[in-house]
């Protein structure tokens, strides 16, 4: 299993093009050009965005540099407003931004939100295999369970852990003697060694989806063998888990995705458009990469902006 979170340190080591770097060269042959009309948001992955209404001194910092970003690009434009475009945890960050600006500021600046798998906040079941037995997507050539310790220090971990709205009463970790599901971080987490004050930090989380209020489409794979369920038999968390599979994009769940979609079609009722395309065999990363889905990636930037 090679798919899976798209990271900024996966585009460095690996020679194929990941993440956003055929989106940006289709753009390229069509005239976009790095700091005239196409830019870039790098962002630090190991860090949360904010919950609506919470703190974050790291993303303070850099939704003020978006704005920024966003403001300067609309003026070497002739101030037109800009589309926003990511993928994967950035979909997530991008939210969070845009929901982070004022009403009027969302609707004088931005044209467009494309979203490309966006991580749901209502969770998938990979944060959870990545928690028990350490990241297989990091790097490849390090035992997984070597990276789990520093892979627990990262806040972005914790944030899309399954939740119950969209994994009810499932079990999501299965052993012989106990199941776990979303209702039972208060006892799972413990288990897999984790301290009380990060087990505190999950518990108090309140998962709250806004919209963006800005017209948005969004494009997730469909009809990927996904993990939903692990099991650890001996109740060893040190093992790599068989897995349960259920529909998805390789990593996202789809019922997750789906429940994502109900929550940002809501914007539907003020009259902001919204849409959603979901495509055949398109995986986590691949969508951005391969030919037949980067195509529907491109036709929809392109449509926005007409
Ligand atoms: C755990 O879940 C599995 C699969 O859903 C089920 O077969 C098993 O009986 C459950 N075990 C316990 C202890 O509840
Ligand atoms: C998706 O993959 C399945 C299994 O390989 C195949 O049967 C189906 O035709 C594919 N669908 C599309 C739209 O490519």
């Amino acid at each position: 299993e090679t798919d899976d979170l798209c990271v900024e340190f996966v585009v460095i080591r690996s020679r194929i093009p990941t993440c956003l770097v055929r989106v940006r060269e289709e753009l390229e042959l069509l005239g976009y050009r790095d700091g005239e009309t196409l830019f870039g948001a790098p962002y630090d992955p190991r860090h949360a965005p904010p919950l609506p209404g919470q703190p974050s001194q790291v993303y303070s910092d850099y939704f003020a540099r978006v704005k920024d970003l966003v403001e300067r690009a609309s003026e070497k434009n002739q101030n037109k407003p800009v589309i926003l475009v990511a993928h994967s945890f950035g979909g997530k960050v991008i939210l969070g931004f845009v929901n982070w600006t004022p009403m009027a500021w969302r609707k004088k600046f931005i044209k467009h939100l494309v979203l490309v798998s966006p991580t749901p906040p209502e969770g998938f079941l990979g944060v959870l295999t990545s928690l028990t037995s350490g990241p297989s997507f990091l790097v490849p050539s390090v035992p997984p369970l070597l990276l789990r310790q520093m892979w627990r220090t990262f806040a972005s971990t914790l944030l899309s852990l399954p939740s119950p709205m969209a994994f009810g009463h499932r079990p999501t970790v299965i052993t012989n003697h106990k199941n776990y599901s979303a209702y039972d971080y208060k006892d799972l987490l413990p288990a897999l060694g984790l301290n009380t004050e990060v087990v505190k930090r999950v518990l108090s989380m309140q998962l709250r989806i806004d919209p963006p209020m800005v017209p948005t489409t969004y494009l997730n794979g469909v009809g990927v063998k996904t993990p939903e369920q692990v099991v650890y038999r001996e109740g060893n968390f040190d093992v790599a888990p068989e897995k349960v599979y259920g529909d998805g994009d390789g990593t996202m769940n789809f019922f997750s995705v789906l429940a994502f979609v109900k929550e940002l079609s809501r914007q539907q009722q003020a009259n902001i458009p919204f849409k959603f395309v979901a495509i055949a065999n398109a995986t986590h990363s691949d969508i951005v990469v391969q030919e037949h889905s980067l195509k529907k990636v491109m036709d929809v930037i392109l449509e926005a902006n007409h």
